[in-house]
């Protein structure tokens, strides 16, 4: 399993090693305050039957039970652990689910093919967040759908040099905590519709946002 992890880049050997090994084991723990929260957020998005969704760090499966069967998912990870135990909690479903082993950098999938993308908690998890966002919205229908839930928040100044400390070791292993959401989306054609809080502190939101044009595929491309 990790042999073939290999096949991908340097930069995401620490957190597939991390995402393959230990945090599967806690990561329900950490997972369960947040469960009604994230259940609100991904209710933002106006899912209409047929539509084509993807999921990029789909990780264990948590956004698909709040994701309606009349939609097609298709979820992208780094984590055949992670992807193994989604996969499991899909067995017995009658949901049209596929599940890739895939750099959400660099995806497999055509310009403007889902009406929706979820990407829960996974804008702080992957390596490039900006290059990551560019290729969604690349995936993404004009018009369509994004849904952002994440702790995206800028850091006060007073905090600045031991969150930037920390994020050293995080953001390789685990999550970063220091990436701000105007960052991110700087520069993409989309509009931010509506934002809510995510978590009881307001540490975490949930963005509803949509994609406004169609943009040159050339442009998108490295
Ligand atoms: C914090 S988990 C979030 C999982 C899920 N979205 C959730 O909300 O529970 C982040 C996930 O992103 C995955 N990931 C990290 N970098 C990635 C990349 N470049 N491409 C695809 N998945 C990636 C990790 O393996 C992990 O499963």
């Amino acid at each position: 399993m990790l042999v073939s992890s290999m096949r991908f880049q340097l930069k995401n050997i620490l957190k597939q090693l991390s995402f393959n090994t230990f945090i599967p084991f806690f990561y329900p723990m950490m997972m369960l305050p947040l469960k009604g929260w994230r259940k609100k957020a991904i209710a933002m998005l106006s899912f209409a039957p047929g539509d084509r969704v993807i999921i990029p760090g789909v990780g264990s499966g948590y956004d698909l039970p709040h994701v309606p069967s009349s939609v097609s998912v298709d979820g992208v990870d780094i984590s055949e652990v992670m992807l193994a135990i989604a996969r499991n909690k899909l067995r017995n479903k009658d949901h049209a689910v596929t599940l890739h082993v895939m750099d959400a950098e660099h995806m497999d999938f055509p310009d403007n093919t889902f009406d929706k993308a979820i990407l829960d908690l996974f804008l702080t998890c992957v390596h490039d967040a900006q290059k990551a966002f560019k290729e969604i919205v690349r995936v993404i229908k004009p018009d369509g759908e994004i849904l952002i839930y994440d702790h995206l928040i800028r850091v006060p100044a007073w905090a600045d040099l031991l969150m930037s400390g920390l994020d050293i070791v995080m953001k390789y292993s685990f999550c970063s905590v220091i990436r701000e959401f105007n960052d991110i989306i700087k520069g993409q054609p989309v509009t931010v519709v509506k934002e809510i809080k995510g978590d009881p502190f307001g540490f975490i939101k949930g963005f509803l946002l949509r994609k406004t044009a169609v943009i040159d595929s050339y442009q998108t491309r490295y």
